[in-house]
């Protein structure tokens, strides 16, 4: 986001009059903060506006896994990371050498809850049954979790890597949405989850059998094996959400988020990550009306910097993003907490580094 003044966030609703001093006390302390400490701090799409405004980077998930990487020891001592942990962990996991803190450690994410030994599990189902597989773990996952994957992969890059794996088969761990799409977009057979906490090797096996036969008898060129997970956010939009939209403004651009439920991926004009919304609509300058299903945050972000266009709100909020607020930062910034700072046990973070890196290379 462009700076953006403190009376447009009053103006706009997000800043309540009455806190607009303490915003810009805060403002100016975390500046002055990161200036003497020589701290970084990365903020998600999703980040509330006050913490977007004082940020050095705001970006999706790939974007700020980019950053982190190439973030050089003389240009920070430390990160404050305004996003979720398992952002704030792939950031200690690219650069171990600096610390990193998370302000709020509420800010976890309903869908990098996998357990990793379930992972191994079915990557041996799959052994077993002869299949020729490469697991992918979009980067909402823990490290444990990363490390056990051939690569990792964002909502903007997924299936550009699925293409580039080399093999006919993937294990797409955990969001079971995103993995339709990489499915769509590469020819492969969507082979559709298990119940959560319910794979029986015999019946998966049986549900997806005539699945594979059928894309085979397509030409299909492998096929995607979808993990049980969901974003509780993307997954409650339902196709009523469009359905109302279209009705309501035949010309307004529905863009939703990877992570929404197949139906609504194929009702949408667009499937994008929430950077390259942002950069759909920079690049549209006739278009002036849009619905975005995805997070308020990015929808929020929208408005700011186009005030001209008009933005639908089918969004939702994630209260694990929005566990981190103005105050957090500060008090993080300023007391660099020791329960705060994020680590990953060495041998993991090596694991889980490999499956990153080959995400950038392959982006
Ligand atoms: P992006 O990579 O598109 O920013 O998505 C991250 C996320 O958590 C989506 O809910
Ligand atoms: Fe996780 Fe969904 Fe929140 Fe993104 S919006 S951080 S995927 S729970």
């Amino acid at each position: 986001m462009s700076f953006v003044a403190l009376d447009r966030l009053v103006r706009g609703g997000h800043v309540p009059e009455a806190e607009a001093p303490r915003v810009a006390e805060l403002w100016d302390e975390i500046r002055r903060l990161k200036r003497d400490k020589r701290a970084f701090l990365p903020a998600h799409n999703y980040q509330v506006p006050e913490v977007q405004a004082v940020a050095d980077v705001v970006g999706d998930s790939f974007e700020l896994a980019v950053r982190a990487r190439d973030l050089g020891p003389e240009q920070a001592a430390l990160v404050v990371f305004c996003g979720v942990r398992f952002m704030a962990e792939g950031c200690y996991t690219l650069a171990p050498e600096r610390p990193v803190y998370l302000p709020s450690l509420e800010a976890l994410c309903s869908l990098a809850e996998v357990d990793a030994a379930d992972v191994a599990e079915r990557q041996e189902f799959l052994r077993a049954a002869g299949r020729r597989f490469a697991t992918m773990t979009y980067v909402n996952t823990y490290a444990d979790v990363k490390a056990l994957s051939d690569s990792c992969c964002t909502s903007s890059n997924a299936a550009r890597i699925a293409d580039q794996l080399g093999v006919p088969d993937i294990l797409f761990v955990p969001d079971q949405n995103l993995a339709y799409q990489v499915a769509l977009k590469t020819r492969r057979t969507y082979l559709p989850p298990p119940e959560p906490h319910k794979f029986h090797p015999r019946e998966y096996a049986e549900m997806i059998e005539p699945l594979i036969r059928e894309g085979e008898k397509q030409g299909l060129v492998g096929n995607v094996f979808a993990w049980e997970g969901a974003c509780h956010v993307h997954h409650q939009m339902s196709l009523e959400d469009i359905a109302r939209i279209r009705r309501d403004d035949p010309g307004a651009t529905v863009i939703v988020h990877g992570e929404v439920r197949p139906e609504l991926q194929r009702a949408a004009d667009a499937v994008l990550s929430t950077s390259q919304m942002a950069k759909y609509v920079d690049a549209h300058p006739e278009q002036t009306r849009y619905a975005i299903l995805t997070e308020c945050g990015l929808v929020v972000r929208l408005e700011l910097d186009h005030p001209e266009k008009q933005f639908y709100k089918p969004c939702r909020l994630c209260r694990y993003m929005k566990a981190t607020d103005l105050e957090s930062v500060y008090r993080t910034l300023r007391d660099e907490p020791p329960e705060k700072r994020i680590t990953v046990p060495e041998d993991v973070r090596a694991g889980a580094a490999r499956a990153m890196l080959k995400m950038i290379e392959l982006a």
